[in-house]
C-alpha cells in the first residue's frame, strides 16, 4: 500500500480543519477513533492531560479494582523485540478511592475501566465514579473469577450477564465490554453481551501466553504465564472484529497489535468502529497516533469518503 502517512501535510492544521475522523461510538461522540488501550500510561490525571492535547479521540484508563492490588512480583513484562510483549502485571492499580481522587477534576474525554472478580464489587466501582467527568465504563473481564479457581470472569458466561445487568441497572452512562480469546466461543460471548444490555464491545484483550529462558530453563515471567499483546495479536484480533461485527448490532472497538495507520484501517474495515492503541507507544512512543491519524485522513481524502464511517465493515460486503 501506498504511505499517505508520508505527506509533508502540517498534522495540527489537518486535525483542527478536518471533522473526516470523528465517530460516534455507544453514543459517545469521538473527535477520531483513537483510543488509548487500558494499562498503558493509564493512571495519572497529568498524563492524560497531555494525551488529549496530543489530539487522542479517548483515554481508557488502567482497570480500577475496589481496594488497590499490588500485582505480581518482578519480572511482569518481557519486551519481545520489535513486536510486542508478554505481560502478567497482575492487575496492579491503586484502587477505586484513589483513583476517583485522582481524576476528580478531570476535563479529558476518559472511559473509566473497572474490574471485579464477582458482581458485587460493581457496583461499588460505579458509585465512586459515576459523577464523576467521564464519558463512561470499559469492564475488563479478563480478572481471576472469585468463585471458580483457574477461570477468569469473561470464561463464565452467566456471571458476565449478572455484572452487565447489575453495572446497567446502577449507571446511564455507556459500558463498554472487553473481551479476549478465553475458554467461551467469542461469538457466544458477544451475543450474550449485546442481550444483557451493554453498549458496545472492544475486542481483544491480550492472549494467554508463554516466554522460557533457554539457559536457565526457567519461565521468564514470575507468573510463568502472562498474556501477549502487539504485533502477533493482529490478526487474531481482526478475525475477531469481524466475526463480532457481523453477529451483534452494538458497535465493537478493536485492539490487538496496531502499530501503524494501515493496521488501523484493517481494524475498521472489519467492522471496528474505533481502535484502540497499547503496546506500540512502548516502541514508538505518542507519536504513533498522531502518524496513524494523518495515515487514515490521507487515505479516506485519497479514496473520496467525506468521514471515517464510511468505511466501517466494508470489508463485510465480500
Ligand atoms: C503491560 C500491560 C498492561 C495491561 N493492562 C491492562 C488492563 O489493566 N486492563 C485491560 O483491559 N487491558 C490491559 N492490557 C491489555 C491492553 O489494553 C490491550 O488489550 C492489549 O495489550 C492488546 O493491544 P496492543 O497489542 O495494542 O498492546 C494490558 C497490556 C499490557 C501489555
Amino acid at each position: 500500500m501506498k504511505n499517505y502517512s508520508s505527506s509533508t501535510t502540517n498534522i495540527k492544521s489537518v486535525y483542527e480543519y478536518s471533522n473526516i475522523l470523528s465517530i460516534e461510538v455507544a453514543g459517545i461522540h469521538l473527535r477520531n477513533p483513537l483510543l488509548l488501550a487500558s494499562g498503558f500510561l493509564g493512571i495519572s490525571q497529568e498524563i492524560f492531560n497531555r494525551l488529549h492535547n496530543d489530539g487522542l479521540g479517548a483515554i481508557v484508563s488502567k482497570s480500577i479494582s475496589v481496594s488497590p492490588l499490588e500485582g505480581y512480583k518482578g519480572p511482569t513484562v518481557v519486551s519481545l523485540g520489535e513486536k510486542g510483549y508478554l505481560n502478567a502485571i497482575g492487575l496492579a492499580n491503586p484502587g477505586s478511592d484513589a483513583f476517583a481522587n485522582e481524576i476528580i477534576n478531570n476535563q479529558t474525554p476518559l472511559i473509566v475501566s473497572i474490574v471485579g472478580s464477582s458482581a458485587s464489587e460493581f457496583p461499588k466501582l460505579i458509585s465512586k465514579f459515576d459523577k464523576l467527568n467521564i464519558l463512561g465504563y470499559e469492564i475488563n473481564l479478563s480478572c481471576p473469577h472469585v468463585a471458580k479457581m483457574g477461570m477468569e470472569v469473561g470464561d463464565d458466561p452467566e456471571l458476565v450477564i449478572k455484572i452487565i445487568k447489575t453495572i446497567k441497572s446502577k449507571t446511564k452512562k455507556p459500558i463498554i465490554i472487553k473481551v479476549g480469546i478465553g475458554n467461551t466461543d467469542i461469538l457466544k460471548l458477544a451475543t450474550i453481551i449485546q442481550e444483557s444490555g451493554a453498549d458496545a464491545i472492544t475486542a481483544i484483550n491480550t492472549i494467554r501466553a508463554m516466554a522460557i529462558n533457554v539457559e536457565t530453563g526457567m519461565p521468564i515471567l514470575s507468573n510463568k504465564i502472562g498474556g501477549l499483546s502487539g504485533i502477533p495479536l493482529k490478526p487474531i484480533g481482526v478475525r475477531c472484529v469481524y466475526e463480532i461485527s457481523k453477529k451483534v448490532t452494538i458497535p465493537v472497538i478493536g485492539c490487538g497489535g496496531i502499530f501503524t495507520w494501515e493496521d488501523a484501517l484493517e481494524y475498521i474495515l472489519a467492522g471496528a468502529t474505533a481502535i484502540e492503541l497499547g503496546s506500540v507507544i512502548g516502541y514508538e512512543g505518542l507519536k504513533a497516533f498522531n502518524q496513524i491519524k494523518l495515515g487514515l485522513i490521507r487515505y479516506l481524502e485519497k479514496k473520496g469518503y467525506k468521514n471515517i464511517k464510511e468505511i466501517v465493515g466494508l470489508a463485510h460486503q465480500y
